[in-house]
């Protein structure tokens, strides 16, 4: 039997050069071979409408689909005006419902962002985890990544600068230990 974990990434960012998409683009690169890291679209997502619950579009049946069928969530956003941006939390509606039948329930996750501002996405954060907690989803507490975004953080390549390496290694350690425990049986 395959012991590989399929993680749910997602970016709470649409915009092409997105700091927050090479942040997860660079995380990845720092998981272990056993997790497979699936970037899950939500630009493409209508905007939530309860009259659809019983008529969901393709897109949110795919989004359910692949969040039903991962392991672990990743969320990686930056702070829109002091909280996540819009499109999250459309994702996070859509596949919240219809009631009682929710995608999210009992998925381990993180949170991680990036931003140009000093508080690096506290506060898009803090939010993001009271969804998330009402959604059932164990959130890891520690440790904390609030990152802001300074020349030099990537590397040419994608991958992250020297300076932040071994900080964000042991986030993603952490991570990967919270999935692991919060996987059934
Ligand atoms: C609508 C909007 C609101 C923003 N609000 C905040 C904010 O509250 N805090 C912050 O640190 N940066 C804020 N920013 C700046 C973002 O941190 C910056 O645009 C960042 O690059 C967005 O992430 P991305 O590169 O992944 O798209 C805001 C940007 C936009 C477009």
């Amino acid at each position: 039997m395959s012991t590989t974990l399929q993680i749910a990434v997602v970016v709470g960012s649409l915009r092409r050069e997105s700091f927050n998409r090479r942040l997860a683009e660079a995380l990845i690169k720092l998981g272990p071979a056993e997790f497979s890291f699936k970037h899950i679209e939500i630009g493409d997502l209508p905007l939530y409408n309860q009259d659809h619950d019983a008529t969901p579009s393709d897109q949110v049946k795919r989004l359910k689909s692949e969040i039903s069928s991962s392991q672990g969530l990743l969320f990686v956003t930056p702070e829109y005006n002091r909280s996540m941006p819009g499109v999250l939390k459309n994702a996070l509606d859509q596949a919240s419902r219809p009631y009682g039948q929710s995608a999210w329930k009992g998925k381990p996750g993180g949170v991680i962002g990036m931003s140009g501002g000093p508080i690096g996405t506290a506060l898009a954060q803090q939010h993001l985890r009271n969804v998330l907690a009402y959604l059932d989803v164990p959130t890891l507490g520690q440790p904390e990544a609030f990152i802001q975004h300074k020349e030099g953080f990537f590397e040419a390549d994608g991958s992250v600068g020297a300076g932040s390496r071994k900080f964000l290694q042991g986030w993603m350690d952490a991570y990967v230990g919270w999935v692991k425990r919060h996987q059934p049986g």
